[in-house]
């Protein structure tokens, strides 16, 4: 039976059931159609694409464009599952009016359903311009990477009684403003778990314990395809990295041995038509057929 497409009304009646929201990033076409056809119910297309596609050691070099370049190919893929585009350093605080132009961008030029900024109080006003133009947004607080400078890295945030405070003001004042879910990043599952419960919003956790109403991970890091550096609340559930390696040196040592490729994966010429192109072949000065240089 067909999935019928995730919408963020669906996503917020989730949390009510009680049942667990599960969300991933995609950067591609290829991924995001086989995380759609596993039922997956958000897809963010996330600024770590900066990382783990682009090679930057951070998510503050990843502009615009290139972000809008690979929302497309997600949702080409996509049937299901609600797309949400992130909203790269740089394209939201800088200003109301340019903020809505570039959410907006991701709706009409990237075709995803919402996006997703970082920030608590500070960024509630950019927010409410952004749902007052239709444009649906997920929250974000916690390590917020687009903020390490400040954070002088990528911090757990919220360990202090005053952090912890701080989180849980900032995911009501982002409640009260209208996002539909609120990602919480390396935060104590205790505050995480303080927050999930005074929100009617969902709550979507990457380093933030189990009490979440719903988790997210990079999916680069989940199949073991991005390794530079593995946090505390990562965990492998894949080992592509390595299964490509594998692949590939059996393809580099298949072409070596000739082995590959064989004449099952060779195209066949009409067999009544091979004696006369052999013959030709044969007969014919090729230098000359070519003609002088
Ligand atoms: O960019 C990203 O992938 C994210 C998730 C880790 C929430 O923001």
């Amino acid at each position: 039976m067909a999935l019928q497409k995730m919408t963020a009304k669906k996503i917020i009646e989730k949390k009510r059931k009680g049942e667990k929201i599960v969300t991933i990033t995609s950067y591609d076409y290829s991924f995001a159609k086989i995380v759609d056809d596993c039922g997956i119910d958000l897809i963010l297309v996330g600024d770590s694409l900066s990382m783990v596609v682009l090679g930057y050691k951070n998510t503050l070099a990843v502009t615009m464009d290139e972000m809008i370049h690979h929302t497309k190919a997600v949702t080409r893929g996509v049937s299901n599952a609600m797309v949400v585009g992130d909203m790269p350093f740089l394209s939201y605080k800088i200003g109301v009016k340019k903020a809505v132009q570039n959410a907006g961008r991701f709706i009409q030029e990237g075709g995803a359903e919402a996006v997703k900024v970082e920030g608590g109080a500070k960024i509630c006003p950019t927010i409410k311009a952004m749902i007052d133009a239709d444009i649906q947004v997920m929250g974000h607080i916690g390590l917020t990477p687009q903020a390490i400078y400040e954070f002088g890295g990528f911090l757990v945030q919220g360990k202090t009684i005053e952090g912890a405070k701080t989180l849980i003001i900032d995911a009501k004042k982002l409640e009260k403003t209208g996002v539909f879910s609120i990602v919480l990043e390396s935060i104590p599952w205790q505050i995480a778990k303080l927050i999930t419960q005074s929100v009617d919003i969902p709550t979507i956790g990457i380093g933030a314990g189990s009490y979440c109403d719903g988790q997210i991970l990079v999916i680069n890091d989940m199949l073991g395809l991005f390794t530079d550096f593995k946090p505390k609340f990562l965990k492998y559930f894949g080992d592509i990295g390595n299964s490509v390696k594998m692949a590939v040196n059996d393809y580099q040592n298949e072409v070596k041995s000739g082995l590959y490729p064989d004449i099952e994966h060779s195209y066949e010429f009409p067999k009544e038509d091979l004696n006369e192109i052999e013959e030709w072949f044969e007969n014919t000065d090729l230098e000359n057929e070519v003609g002088e240089k």
